[in-house]
């Protein structure tokens, strides 16, 4: 397709006029939300799972006003670390809906957590749990623990394959039956409280059928809690990871069909264990909540013909504020706002500032064949591990974030300044 495809860019951000100020008025890069896809991606996954079974998955995109927009929304908030659960508490989001994550929760995060009486703490070790019931018994508190557990369902690519051994760093395996002896521990602890189980079989991901085969494994599971504990399985929490359309040609998974994947394979995997009563069903999206609601704005500053090679349009960005092209070969769309239209006979790289040949946003893009410098340029699809990944690579200034909503655009996340990048460092 030499034109550009409008569906990848939320309604909100569609004029180029208002684009075209936006930068003018915040600078480049800036990530630009609109603030009605965000809530509109939110009441969508409560209108399919229900109020209070959604929590936001923070990594994703996390500041202060994210917070509130989830809290606002009803949602939950998924943190993986105190440096999140600490934004979540200065955002005054209610702890109660808090749900603690982290394959290596430090004493800090774990006394942290119990301190602001986080809802749910997801153990995911041995000697996590250890910590906790240390900690737990020391304050005389009962968290509510989720066990996380490895179903070795693998879904990372677009197919999934059960593997016997689960090579995942994160929670307990079902097989050998360490999930098993980690959920009956926490079932008979006395200063710990089972709350359910927790998995998450990875992100990004197209085919339902693997959510399917990770809850009949967990189904068996639950009936091994049930006859050796003899405790219903009350929560299962199936965590992220629906993909998203970050390519023209990507799939579109929509939420009525991935809830009733899930809800459908609940219901038989239960039935086929004769377990009676169906467990609360959470999720925890990050990235088909925050991605698509986001562009990022960047201004071309080359433009590079190399002899008898390919032309590189450089922008003022790069691997610093979007590294998931460099981390996992990740593919995006790009289109300069004010030709959106334009016939896109140009085929280059789009590459960044930063000293890295790899330093490149997208290997094969097509622009118009007049880009020139001074032009802006937008990437979307960048609401999810953008911000939340970026970094002070080459002492670059991580750009700023704006929320945009009926037209009017108020910043989030101010642009780091050069001060910024000399803060930590001893005093003069
Ligand atoms: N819950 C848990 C326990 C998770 O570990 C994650 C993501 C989520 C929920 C949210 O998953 P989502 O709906 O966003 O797929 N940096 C990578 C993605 C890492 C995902 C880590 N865990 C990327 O940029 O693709």
């Amino acid at each position: 397709m030499t034109v550009f495809d409008h569906s990848l860019v939320p309604a909100g951000l569609q004029d180029p006029a208002f684009l075209a100020t936006l930068a003018a008025e915040h600078g480049t890069p800036l990530f630009v939300y609109d603030e009605d896809e965000l809530r509109a991606r939110c009441r969508d996954y409560v209108a399919n799972f229900g109020d209070g079974n959604v929590a936001y998955a923070g990594k994703a995109f996390l500041c202060t006003a994210m917070a509130r927009l989830v809290e606002d929304e009803g949602l939950h908030l998924d943190v993986a670390t105190g440096g999140e659960l600490h934004v979540a508490m200065h955002a005054g989001f209610p702890p109660e809906r808090i749900v603690v994550h982290g394959n290596n929760k430090s004493v800090e995060e774990l006394d942290l957590a119990l301190a602001v009486e986080a809802g749910r703490i997801v153990v995911d070790s041995f000697d996590e749990l250890d910590r906790l019931e240390q900690l737990a018994a020391a304050r005389g508190d009962r968290p509510q623990v989720l066990v996380r557990v490895t179903p070795g369902v693998e879904a990372h690519t677009h197919e999934f394959i059960e593997t016997g051994t689960d090579e995942s760093k994160f929670g307990f395996t079902v097989a050998g039956g360490v999930a098993l002896r980690a959920a009956l521990r926490v079932c008979e602890s006395r200063t710990l409280s089972f709350a359910g189980l927790h998995l998450h079989i990875g992100s990004q991901i197209y085919v339902l059928e693997s959510y399917r085969r990770a809850i009949e494994i967990v189904a068996a599971l639950a009936a091994e809690i049930e006859t050796k504990a003899g405790v219903p399985l009350t929560e299962l929490n199936i965590g992220g990871g629906l993909g998203i359309r970050y390519l023209v040609g990507d799939p579109q998974r929509d939420l009525e069909e991935y809830a009733a994947t899930v809800v459908d394979a609940l219901q038989s995997a239960w039935a086929d264990h004769g377990l009676r009563e169906l467990p609360r069903l959470m999720v925890e999206p990050g990235r088909s909540i925050a991605g698509p609601a986001a562009i990022t704005l960047y201004r071309v500053g080359t433009v590079k013909e190399i002899p008898e090679g390919r032309t590189y349009v450089a922008v003022d960005g790069g691997m610093s504020d979007n590294p998931r092209p460099v981390l996992y070969g990740a593919g995006y769309e790009v289109y300069l706002p004010d030709r959106i239209d334009a016939a896109r006979e140009l085929v280059c790289a789009i590459a960044g500032k930063h000293c890295e040949q790899g330093d490149i946003l997208v290997a094969d893009a097509r622009l118009p064949e007049d880009v020139a410098v001074g032009d802006l340029l937008a990437v979307p699809v960048t609401g999810a591990y953008g911000y939340s990944m970026a970094s002070n690579y080459n002492k670059v200034p991580r750009p700023a974030v704006v929320f945009v909503r009926d037209g009017n655009a108020r910043v989030v996340v101010r642009r780091e300044t050069p001060e910024d990048l000399v803060r930590l460092d001893e005093p003069q």
